[in-house]
């Protein structure tokens, strides 16, 4: 049995009726990273959000998604709960979003923590703080005291990421969640996602425009056009000799930006890493 199992997933719009994610099924495996590419608007951030049922409430869906072999799909927003945030961690694109505006960052992180552990609150800062410095927020305490409009998208990204590493979830849906990042602070969240892994065995699901960073961390590719996935396998097959023409374009499109920069750069050192 696969700890995450996703059957005929169906998304649509509840209003005017559209469907947005047809059929969609796929499966995860302890501590496997999958992920899902596409262009955007092709469905990624919906089929994230239907893992944990948190779509907004006009997003309609049916289909089967298990953990452990537990039906999620027919719980209550109550029974759901507990699977929120400990056994499932999503780390939203839209980092705004998904703290309370109207509290400091580190109200929310603790109110989370204390929902999910029994950890005294100062093991619960020490722990914190010690997960935001790994991700590159140097001056925890000060992050902690902000609102989140006071905070930048991809500091909190990071935040997000830090509490998960606190949490250390069975799965941890991470949606995009190196984009806001300079190139430096990408490497150094994409090796946290490697290094959770390793630790606890999470398994990942990564949502990235970013085929460099995919190859690094999947084991198994899915890739998603208007909805619909159109390809998956292992990341080797993948960018090996990928079967769908869609999946041949965002390949050949990434090793032309690839060679650009090479030139760009006038020698090959470089863009080696
Ligand atoms: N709340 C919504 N209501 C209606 N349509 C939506 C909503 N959210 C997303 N969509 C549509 O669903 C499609 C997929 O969106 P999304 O999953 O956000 O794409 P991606 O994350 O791949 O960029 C888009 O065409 C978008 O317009
Ligand atoms: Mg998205």
């Amino acid at each position: 049995m696969s700890l995450l199992e996703v059957e005929h997933l169906r998304i649509w719009d509840g209003g005017s009726g559209a469907v947005l994610v047809p059929d969609s099924s796929f499966r995860l495996s302890q501590g496997e990273c999958l992920a899902i590419v596409g262009e955007s608007g092709s469905g990624k951030s919906l089929t994230c959000k239907a893992l944990m049922r948190l779509n907004r409430p006009g997003i309609r869906q049916t289909g089967r998604v298990a953990l452990n072999g537990v039906d999620l799909t027919g719980l209550s927003d109550k029974e759901m709960r507990p699977y929120r945030g400990k056994r499932m961690c999503m780390i939203m694109q839209n980092g705004m979003r998904a703290f309370d505006p109207s509290r400091p960052v580190g109200a929310y992180l603790l109110e989370a923590l204390s929902l999910h552990g029994d950890w005294s609150p100062s093991e619960m800062v020490a722990g914190l703080s010690a997960a935001m410095m790994s991700v590159g927020l140097s001056d925890p305490s000060a992050v902690m005291k902000r609102y989140p409009h006071e905070l930048s998208g991809g500091m909190l990204q990071r935040t997000m990421i830090a509490l998960a590493i606190v949490l250390e979830p069975d799965v941890i849906i991470a949606d995009e969640p190196t984009t806001a990042l300079d190139a430096v602070t990408q490497y150094e969240v994409v090796e946290q996602f490697v290094a959770l892994r390793g630790r606890i065995g999470s398994a990942i699901v990564f949502v990235s425009h970013d085929l460099g960073v995919v190859r690094r961390i999947a084991d198994e590719v899915l890739v998603m056009k208007d909805g619909v996935i159109v390809e998956q396998g292992g990341t080797d097959a993948i960018f090996g000799g990928a079967s769908h023409p869609y999946t041949r374009y965002l390949v050949s499109s990434k090793e032309a930006l690839r060679s650009r920069y090479l030139q760009l750069m006038g020698g090959t050192r470089i863009a080696e890493g």
